[in-house]
């Protein structure tokens, strides 16, 4: 189990809600980030403090502060998690989330999540038995949602029977048993393919000591990578220089300047198929000095002359021999960003080609988040604002439904 595991735990009112705390301690030994959002109920009997100290993380109380939408909207919530986790869940909340409420941030993320959700209920044993709260129980199951415990013994309110919290460590299993389900990997239905992926900008030396560069992190060209590796390709990753670590399962080639990244892609070939994500330089400096440029006073500053870079997307695309069944490019472009996308598309002889909008404040470059159209022979279709690993996780499962439809195709016999 990895910190990359994240949950989203709802800690909402009743006496048991300091069983949060013990909960939340076990998980993070157990390497699971996990980040809390307290109702209002849940914060009569924590402190968003005690949650925060033991979270090592921001908590979040309030739909309407202006603060916490404008840093994690509740959708953003839902989407960093792999589970939503309701310990406790009160009866008040399970009829909520029945009835599908959104009153507060809690019953809001619980709306708005397409994440798989378990619930821990604890309340008197009588709210229990109750065929109402029953009923809500038996729907919440019909839906999806995982419900561990509860269990009987003595209560706070001196009576006895069904209603107590599950004890942390059978909740803090339950999470991990259902951590290890969901992110399990799935049947790697590119097992056997091949995958050249290139990602990250490229330096372009005008000097020993400096270069011509862009924004690019790579956080979209690796996603990519990994995603492919995650459906069981055999991916090799060419990189320009980036922070990141080299992805898991994944052959990486770190390389600065464009024409190093031609030359590796190059070595690479054949693959199945081909993504390049990487924002490669159009220009470098026609002659990069072999010693640093010195500033002189009173002399005028070098004038640099720039020649155009090898295009790595156009050469694999048009090779004679070894072009991947499949080329995948990105078009980063502003303004009219299909159309644009269709015509490069077309001006570089890619088959697929996924178009971003790079304007100033998209946040594409360098951030997390990505809005991208997927423009095929077929047309273009518009995704939503997805985050980097789940666009990549989409464009993967696209590949593999591509090499999955070839190998249906009837084969054509000659006739005569
Ligand atoms: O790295 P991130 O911060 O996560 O940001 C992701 C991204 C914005 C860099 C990525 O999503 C993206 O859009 N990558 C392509 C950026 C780009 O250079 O676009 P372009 O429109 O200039 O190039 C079109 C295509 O040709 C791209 O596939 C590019 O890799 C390729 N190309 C461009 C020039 C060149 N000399 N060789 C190439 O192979």
């Amino acid at each position: 189990m990895t910190a990359s595991h994240r949950i989203v735990l709802i800690v909402s009112g009743g006496i048991a809600a300091y069983k949060s705390l013990e909960l939340i301690r076990r998980l993070r030994e157990r390497g699971v980030a996990v980040r809390c959002v307290l109702t209002k109920g849940g914060a009569e009997f924590v402190t968003p403090l005690s949650l925060a100290a033991l979270s090592e993380d921001k908590v979040y109380t309030d739909l309407f502060s202006l603060t916490d939408e404008f840093e994690m909207g509740h959708i953003q919530l839902s989407r960093q998690a792999d589970l939503i986790v309701v310990a406790p869940a009160s009866a008040d909340i399970l009829a909520k989330m029945t009835a599908g409420l959104a009153d507060d941030i809690a019953t809001t993320v619980l709306l708005a999540t397409d994440k798989p959700v378990m619930v821990a209920p604890a309340m008197n044993v009588r709210m229990w038995d109750h065929p109402a709260t029953q009923d809500n129980l038996a729907t919440l199951k019909r839906r999806g949602v995982r419900v561990i415990g509860p269990d009987e013994g003595p209560m706070a309110c001196g009576e006895f029977g069904y209603g107590r919290l599950s004890e942390p460590e059978t909740i803090a299993a339950a999470i991990l048993d259902a951590l290890k389900k969901d992110t399990a990997p799935k049947r790697p239905l590119l097992a056997g393919r091949s995958a050249l992926v290139t990602s990250g900008p490229t330096h372009e030396p005008i000097d020993p000591v400096r270069y011509i560069a862009n924004r690019s992190s790579g956080k979209q060209g690796h996603a990519i990578a990994a995603a492919l590796a995650a459906q069981g390709a055999q991916v090799t990753l060419v990189s320009g220089p980036t922070r990141l670590d080299d992805p898991a399962g994944v052959e990486t080639i770190r390389v600065e300047s464009a024409q190093e990244m031609l030359d590796a892609c190059r070595k690479v070939l054949p693959v199945d198929v081909a993504v390049f994500a990487a924002a490669v330089a159009d220009w470098r400096v026609e002659q990069a000095a072999d010693s640093k440029l010195k500033k002189q006073d009173g002399s005028a500053p070098p004038t640099l002359s720039l020649t155009e870079n090898p295009d790595i997307l156009k050469t694999v695309s048009s090779a004679p021999k070894d072009r991947p069944a499949l080329v995948v490019g990105f078009a980063a472009e502003t303004g009219s960003v299909v159309e644009k996308a269709i015509a490069k598309r077309g001006r570089k002889g890619c088959d697929w080609i996924v178009a971003n909008d790079v304007s100033t404040g998209s946040g594409t470059f360098g951030g997390e988040d990505n809005q991208v159209h997927l423009i095929t022979p077929e047309g273009a279709e518009e995704w939503p604002r997805l985050s980097k690993a789940e666009v990549a996780e989409r464009l993967a499962d696209r590949i593999a439904a591509h090499f999955a439809s070839e190998t249906d195709k009837p084969v054509l016999i000659q006739k005569g």
